[in-house]
């Protein structure tokens, strides 16, 4: 008998140390199929047999899973928000400002947050910046630190002066400077314990892959990582309704403060 998807996701699930079922049914659906054609695979079960015997193919697997979109300042109000008003207030408040870019994917992230913090001329000592993301593919690009032109685009040209060393074609690579400032690690929201005591969190561009229950467990999770008064920032067309029901008050278009 023909192996159904519900079946499939459980079973690549255990093979992938990865719960698929997390994620938004129809959109994992979407990419199994199109990988499995993209491989002229035709059905699920020589899909699971090729996970379990071909380990590029589950490296493929998850590369192609999940979506690693991102660029420098991504959503630019945003950005000048944390840069004008959120930053410069948690650096009043505390002595050693805790960030957390969860996930942080090819590094514009918490790159673009050490521009700030560098910009602001802070010391080592008065910030952490923690970037994890579950694919570790690209935590290697995160750390080699070398974009195009569509990832710096929202870079004003003083910041690409003072940052960024043209090696390429259309090739830059941030300055080392700025990498230092950035502690990279593989870690999957979904499975495990989270660090505590952040001031801010950054988890941006993620919630639109998960189902609600997931998103909603993820939420708590995030505010008990959160010392009481810490920013939660989302995505752009990420929301948490009822926020005071997590323990939130929103406080401007996408960030969110623990009461
Ligand atoms: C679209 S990127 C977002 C990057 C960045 N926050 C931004 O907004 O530009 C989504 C990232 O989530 C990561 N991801 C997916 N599931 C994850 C999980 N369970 N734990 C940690 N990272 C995960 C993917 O590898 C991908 O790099």
């Amino acid at each position: 008998m023909m192996m159904n998807f519900d079946e499939f996701k459980v079973q690549a699930s255990k093979i992938l140390g990865l719960d698929l079922a997390s994620y938004k049914e129809k959109r994992v659906e979407r990419r199994v199929e199109s990988l499995m054609r993209r491989r002229s695979i035709s059905d699920f079960t020589e899909c699971l047999q090729q996970l379990r015997m071909n380990s590029q193919f589950r490296a493929d697997f998850l590369n192609h899973f999940t979506i690693n979109t991102s660029e420098f300042f991504r959503n630019p109000l945003n950005f000048t928000s944390l840069e004008k008003e959120i930053l410069p207030q948690l650096f009043a408040e505390h002595d050693r400002v805790k960030i957390w870019s969860a996930p942080c994917s090819n590094g514009c992230e918490p790159y673009s947050l050490a521009i700030i913090i560098d910009e602001l001329q802070k010391n080592p000592h008065h910030y952490e910046l923690l970037g994890i993301d579950i694919d570790p593919d690209i935590l290697i690009s995160a750390q080699k630190g070398v974009y195009n032109s569509g990832a710096l685009k929202n870079v004003n040209p003083n910041r690409m002066k003072r940052y960024f060393t043209k090696i390429g074609n259309d090739s830059y690579a941030i300055d080392d400077k700025i990498k230092r400032m950035v502690t990279l690690k593989q870690f999957d929201l979904l499975k495990e314990t989270y660090a505590r005591n952040w001031d801010l969190i950054l988890c941006r561009n993620l919630f639109i892959y998960l189902t609600q229950d997931v998103k909603d467990l993820i939420t708590h999770k995030f505010v008990d990582a959160l010392k009481t008064g810490g920013i939660l920032f989302l995505g752009n067309t990420e929301f948490i309704f009822e926020p005071e029901k997590f323990g939130l008050k929103k406080i401007v278009s996408s960030f969110y403060r623990k009461v």
